[in-house]
């Protein structure tokens, strides 16, 4: 039986819960595709921590010493911001290696030009975990866009944020004490900044605007606000009149004119978003054949990224 060479960028909460499934799971993936399944290097950043790797496996800060083992077929993508990620997976996609990421920032900076390193390279790019964690947004688009006009897409796009008005509002913690919480379960961005500023579901929005309009629009145009500075005493009061806060970003197009933001907003019960709460993310999707479509589940943590990312694996 051949094998499967796969190098893995990155070793924190999502690397290392990839890692840990391939390492448990060998003999499921060898019968998925009837090869086995290596991990043959592991970059990371600082080389002094321990971690649980098995000798003989590359663990280096290095990506030139990574690149250079012989015939990687894969690389799995997890470390954090678009650089030097960006750069590493050109070089890799250039020269055929197939790439998996789970990183948004890096796909809504790069995606486009990611895609032509690809092509030039006759390998394949695949970020289903980048988008909503477990939830297969972006294979579901892709498969809904082959016969389907979308001209509207509202979504809870950060578990963090969506975790954080949750804890405040059932069990009336403070922002900090929910924001740490999130930190603690390896829900939040390494700098949770981009989380509760936006940045994270804007990110997600951009990769989800290159998918159904093949391009994003100017950044500077896209209203972007995260939920920094909401108190329980606001969502108190929109709880009081049957309303909850939640952190929508939204995607619509009218008369060939995309309106795309990113904001915490007060929606009714029997809103498609009102009962997701916790770490999980939806995706309510009007296609005009297809209809009304929401997909919801978790959109963050180590094993439902794992998850995807896997999926896209296989
Ligand atoms: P962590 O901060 O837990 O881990 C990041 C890893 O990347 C660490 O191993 C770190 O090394 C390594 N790293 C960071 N910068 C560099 C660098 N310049 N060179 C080499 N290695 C580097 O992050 P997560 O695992 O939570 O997230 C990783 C990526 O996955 C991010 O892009 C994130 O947005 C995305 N993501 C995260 C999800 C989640 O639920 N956490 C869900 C979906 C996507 P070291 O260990 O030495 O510090
Ligand atoms: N920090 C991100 C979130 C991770 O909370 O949604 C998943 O992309």
């Amino acid at each position: 039986m051949t094998t499967v060479k796969i190098a893995l960028l990155g070793f924190g909460t999502v690397g290392s819960s990839v890692y840990q499934t391939i390492q448990t799971r060998q003999s499921k993936f060898e019968r998925l595709i009837g090869r086995k399944v290596e991990i043959v290097g592991v970059l990371i950043q600082n080389e002094a921590k321990h971690r649980d790797i098995a000798e003989g496996i590359l663990v280096t800060s290095s990506f030139e010493e990574l690149i250079s083992i012989p015939e990687i077929d894969v690389i799995i993508e997890a470390i954090n911001g678009a650089e030097p990620g960006a750069g590493y997976l050109h070089r890799a996609l250039e020269k055929g290696i197939h790439v998996v990421t789970a990183n948004k920032e890096l796909l809504a900076n790069q995606g486009n030009a990611l895609r032509e390193s690809a092509d030039n390279g006759k390998a394949r790019l695949k970020f289903e975990a980048a988008v909503a964690g477990g939830v297969p947004v972006i294979g579901t688009l892709q498969q809904l866009l082959q016969v389907n006009d979308i001209s509207n897409v509202e979504a809870i796009l950060n578990g963090t944020s969506n975790y954080i008005l949750t804890e405040i509002a059932t069990n009336r913690v403070s922002f900090q004490e929910a924001l740490q919480s999130a930190q603690k379960l390896g829900y939040a961005e390494a700098d949770p900044g981009n989380d509760i500023d936006g940045w994270d579901a804007f990110y997600k929005l951009m990769i989800l605007s290159d998918l159904l309009l093949g391009q994003q629009p100017e950044w500077t145009q896209v209203a972007r606000r995260g939920i920094r500075g909401i108190t329980l005493a606001d969502i108190l009061a929109v709880e009081s009149a049957g309303w909850r806060i939640k952190p929508v970003a939204s995607f619509r197009l009218k008369e060939g004119k995309a309106r795309l933001l990113v904001e915490p907003m007060a929606v009714p019960a029997g809103h498609p978003l009102y009962e997701v709460s916790g770490v999980d993310n939806a995706v309510f999707i009007h296609g005009d054949l297809a209809g009304n479509l929401k997909l919801q589940g978790p959109g963050a943590g180590a094993l439902p990224t794992a998850s995807a990312i896997l999926e896209d694996f296989v």
